[in-house]
């Protein structure tokens, strides 16, 4: 089961089709007021770059993340590499270039870098040149992705990240990936946000799969949720999640979930319900400023395989009632707390350990975003 949507295809379904829709929905979204004091854009933390089904052996590719143009590629070993896009030579793009052993092939005069980055071959020169090399990222191969360390201040990874345990005897089952327009912070937030999830996420799911099959509309009930948020010390949060579906009096589908939140962009969701587990593992990967790619992957044993598939489909209609207002919504630095909200204050306090002296300002991620010439 593989699930995609577009950015424009969710919370903008008042503006009618036609040719000018794409930029009306731009200028919907340029009209935004985003709020003055925006956190920065770019988060210190483990980052997925891409998929590691997208990614075979002999494979290089072009990825955009954090602003920065990187290349992507898997050596012969089979470790995945990350560096950055622009050969030091004449400055083409490594992501169109090709692998031999570890190391990566420029495309331009075919210059080849090794894993640690340095240029170790020129073809026609008897010697490389010394000291050109190309800057490489700490990777890591996780959950189905290729992460990479990115730190402001250029500091080494803080934590490791390993697959998840559970991965040892599940298999993947499926994955949906979204496009959503809004800072990185308020994905995880949502977490923190437990009023919203009886708000945005009671009504029945039926009523998204009745458009396709109209006879469950008849069945429909309701979802409840009660959560719990805590910090950690560290880099993790938890939440404690419990669903029931109601129908009339009964309660029919009772769901326990666990969600650890890893560092800023990493989210592990394991879900027990009557027929067997299910891991969902979620990255956020800032594309620029206002733009997150999110994917979920889908775990779970095989005798659990048609349950999971089911909610590969269920959760990315859950998770579109919150892109929705994603897509919509502005950054508001002093928030009118009530009560129930103080996880989402201990949430911005905790999140605010991934920025860092040196992380680019919002305005600044904007500005070079939007004026790529001048930098
Ligand atoms: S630009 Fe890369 S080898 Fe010349
Ligand atoms: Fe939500």
């Amino acid at each position: 089961m593989f699930y995609v949507k577009e950015l424009s295809d969710l919370g903008f379904e008042y503006i009618p089709a036609g040719p000018d829709r794409n930029t009306r929905i731009t200028r919907a979204q340029n009209a935004r007021r985003l709020g003055s004091k925006l956190p920065p854009a770019y988060p210190n933390g483990w980052f997925a770059v891409v998929e590691s089904s997208e990614l075979r052996v002999g494979d290089v590719k072009p990825v955009e993340v954090l602003g920065l143009n990187l290349c992507v590629y898997r050596g012969d070993s089979g470790a995945p590499h990350v560096v950055d896009a622009y050969c030091p030579h004449l400055g083409a793009h490594l992501g169109g270039g090709s692998v031999s052993g570890d190391c990566v092939q420029c495309p331009f005069h075919k210059w080849s870098f090794d894993e640690t980055g340095r240029c170790n071959r020129v073809p026609g020169q008897e010697t490389a040149p010394r000291g050109v090399s190309i800057k490489t990222w700490e990777t890591a191969e996780v959950d189905g992705a290729i992460w990479i360390w990115h730190d402001a201040d250029g500091n080494p990874p803080k934590w490791t990240i390993d697959n998840a345990p559970e991965l040892q005897q599940w298999g993947y089952r499926g994955r949906n990936e979204f496009v959503v327009s809004s800072h990185i912070q308020d994905i995880p937030e949502n977490g923190a946000d437990v009023a919203h999830l009886n708000a945005v996420h009671s009504p029945s799911l039926l009523t998204n799969l009745g458009e396709r099959y109209p006879f469950l509309l008849n069945f429909v009930g309701q979802h409840t949720w009660s959560a719990q948020w805590t910090k950690g010390e560290d880099h993790t949060a938890t939440m404690t999640l419990s669903h029931n579906y109601t129908f009339g009096k009964f309660s029919v589908f009772r769901i326990d979930a666990l969600a650890t939140q890893i560092g800023p962009a990493h989210v592990r969701l394991l879900i027990h319900t009557a027929f067997g587990p299910i891991l969902i593992s979620q990255s956020v990967t800032p594309l620029s400023p206002l733009e997150q790619k999110v994917i979920h992957r889908f775990f779970s044993p095989a005798y659990n395989a048609p349950l999971t598939a089911a909610f590969v489909r269920g959760e990315s209609y859950m998770f579109e009632r919150d892109v929705v207002i994603w897509n919509n919504k502005r950054f508001v630095s002093s928030p009118a707390y009530v009560k129930s909200d103080k996880t989402i204050r201990a949430f911005r306090s905790w999140y605010s350990q991934f920025y860092s002296e040196g992380s680019l300002s919002f305005r600044d991620a904007l500005r070079r975003h939007r004026e790529p010439l001048d930098w």
